[in-house]
């Protein structure tokens, strides 16, 4: 199949490239310099030059808090920049695989959300993301939107590489406690999309829709930096074990409040044989790559 991949320098975007590279499909991949997603003429040029089978993106504006200042920035990627590509399936007849976000939840359920669940995002960031959810389910019948949370990686910037680095500059780090969610390694987000590309391209047909993929286990970012720590600290990664100290949301304000409850329920991929990944395990293999 031909591939085309936006983002590609991503996290996500990075991780796709690793796994597809590897594999009999031909990739045509992209970073924002080489395909603005909000530039509609571009899309549409490279989309027709390139005649992909699926599109991917892994293109998005992700700074949570500085979308409340750059608002408008915000929804030119996730939303516009999402319909041209949404669009240019729908002229080409080919799937788009999208990834979208827990804070499309407004965070106080206390039962695992289900891809069916109320939305109510609570910033422009979430807000932003769930039009591109909803653009693409109108102006398309085959598209993948894969809802994640909490991912890391060996690539960009994530809650890892700044434990570590906190680690290596304090004694005493605080984190907060009483907001729950599940990590999602990049990589094993990675190879589900492509897992679900490779079944679509043997089936020609995939049960098409809004799914959940997150790691398997639930934890407070507070419980997922003592993992981070413990697991450096074995590895000589960071010089000394600091304290950690468990602080509420309250103590810890931000522009955009987090949602205190971020658990995706992943069953209805299991259905399709897609099973989320061991984030512990998948956090031994990341420390492993860091420098
Ligand atoms: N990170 C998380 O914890 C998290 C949690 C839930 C959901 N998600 C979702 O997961 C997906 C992947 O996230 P990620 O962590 O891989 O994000 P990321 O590391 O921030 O990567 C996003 C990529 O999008 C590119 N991009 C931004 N604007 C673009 C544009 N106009 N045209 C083309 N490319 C553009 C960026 O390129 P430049 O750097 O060149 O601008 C960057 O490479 C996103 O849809 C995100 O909303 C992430």
């Amino acid at each position: 199949m031909r591939v085309l991949l936006t983002g590609k320098n991503g996290q996500l975007g990075s991780c796709l490239q690793d796994l597809i590279t590897n594999t009999s499909h031909d990739l045509f991949a992209f970073d924002s310099s080489e395909l603005d997603i909000t530039n509609q003429e571009e899309v549409v040029k490279i989309t027709n030059v390139v005649k992909p089978n699926v599109i991917i993106n892994a293109a998005a504006y992700t700074a949570v808090d500085q979308a409340e200042l750059e608002c408008d920035q915000a929804y030119a990627v996730n939303e516009f920049g999402v319909k041209y590509l949404a669009e240019q399936a729908s002229v080409l007849d080919i799937p788009l695989f999208h990834v979208s976000t827990d804070y499309v939840f407004d965070g106080l359920n206390v039962e695992p959300y289900q891809p069916s669940s109320k939305t109510e995002p609570q910033g422009v960031y979430g807000q932003s993301k769930l039009a591109g959810e909803k653009v693409i389910a109108s102006t398309l019948d085959k598209y993948i939107i894969l809802r994640t949370a909490w991912v890391f990686s060996e690539y960009g910037n994530n809650f890892v590489k700044t434990m570590l680095r906190l680690a290596n500059e304090k004694d005493e780090l605080s984190v907060v406690s009483d907001q729950y969610g599940n990590p999602t390694y990049a990589k094993d987000l990675a190879r589900s999309i492509v897992q679900l590309c490779d079944q679509y391209n043997s089936k020609g047909v995939l049960e098409w829709g809004v799914y959940h993929y997150t790691g398997d286990i639930s934890t407070s970012w507070h419980g997922f930096a003592r993992a981070i720590l413990f697991k450096a600290n074995k590895l000589n990664l960071i010089d000394k074990m600091p304290k950690l100290t468990p602080i509420s949301s309250e103590s810890f304000p931000t522009a955009v409040k987090r949602p205190a409850y971020s658990i995706l329920d992943n069953s209805d991929l299991k259905r399709l044989n897609i099973s989320n990944s061991s984030w512990l395990s998948a956090l031994d293999i990341v420390l492993s790559k860091l420098p």
